[in-house]
């Protein structure tokens, strides 16, 4: 595969685009997001896994498109929950609910429970003209019983990255992004793209 000069990244996020967009550029990349494009579909998350619903986004916005594109799907993973709330992280508490009501529900259900490790599991496929491509990011750690902290979004105030004291929402923007999940992901993309 050629590096490609332009990437669209299947996200409206600012930060997301922001963050990606400051890795890209020094390496000639232009990143496009779906703000550039007003007439897309929405693509609907509904595949029983992270890696099924990075592609379908991915495999969207590249056929819509034509340029090779990125996309990411996240999901808190804790142990004793076999698993929960994994793909359905955004939704735990239900449909259109707040980042606060789906930490609620994930105390509720840890509430007497020792065991609380749990990871925070990112992946980032990539589709071109010629293949598709995974990358996964992992950060492990515990959920502490109490929210602490302001920074951050979801399950920030109650996740403790391990080898630390404090909560991702206790953690700079800075500090998170090189331990975390995504950024992970992220940086084994960017070797990739590099490579290329
Ligand atoms: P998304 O795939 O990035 O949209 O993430 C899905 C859901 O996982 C979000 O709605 C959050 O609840 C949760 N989540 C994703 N990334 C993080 C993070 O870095 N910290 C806390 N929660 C997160």
């Amino acid at each position: 595969m050629d590096k490609p000069k332009i990437i669209l990244l299947a996200s409206g996020n600012p930060h997301k685009i922001e963050e990606l967009s400051q890795v890209l550029n020094p390496l000639g990349i232009d990143l496009k997001s779906t703000r550039n494009f007003e007439d897309a579909e929405e693509v609907i998350e509904d595949k029983p896994d992270l890696e099924g619903n990075a592609l379908k986004k991915a495999r969207y916005w590249h056929q819509f498109t034509g340029l090779p594109s990125l996309a990411d799907d996240t999901g808190l993973e804790v142990d004793v929950l076999d698993g929960a709330p994994g793909v359905y992280s955004a939704r735990y508490a239900g449909e259109g609910v707040t980042y606060d009501d789906n930490v609620n529900k994930l105390l509720k259900e840890l509430s007497g429970k020792n065991n609380r490790t749990a990871r925070f599991r990112t992946v980032v496929a990539f589709v071109t003209d010629t293949g598709e491509y995974l990358f996964e990011g992992i950060c492990k750690g515990e959920i502490i019983s109490e929210k602490r902290g302001e920074k951050g979004f979801g399950y920030d105030p109650v996740f403790v990255p391990e080898g630390y004291t404090q909560t991702f929402a206790e953690l700079s923007s800075d500090e998170k992004n090189k331990i975390s999940h995504r950024g992970r992901a992220v940086e084994k993309f960017i070797e990739f793209i590099s490579e290329a």
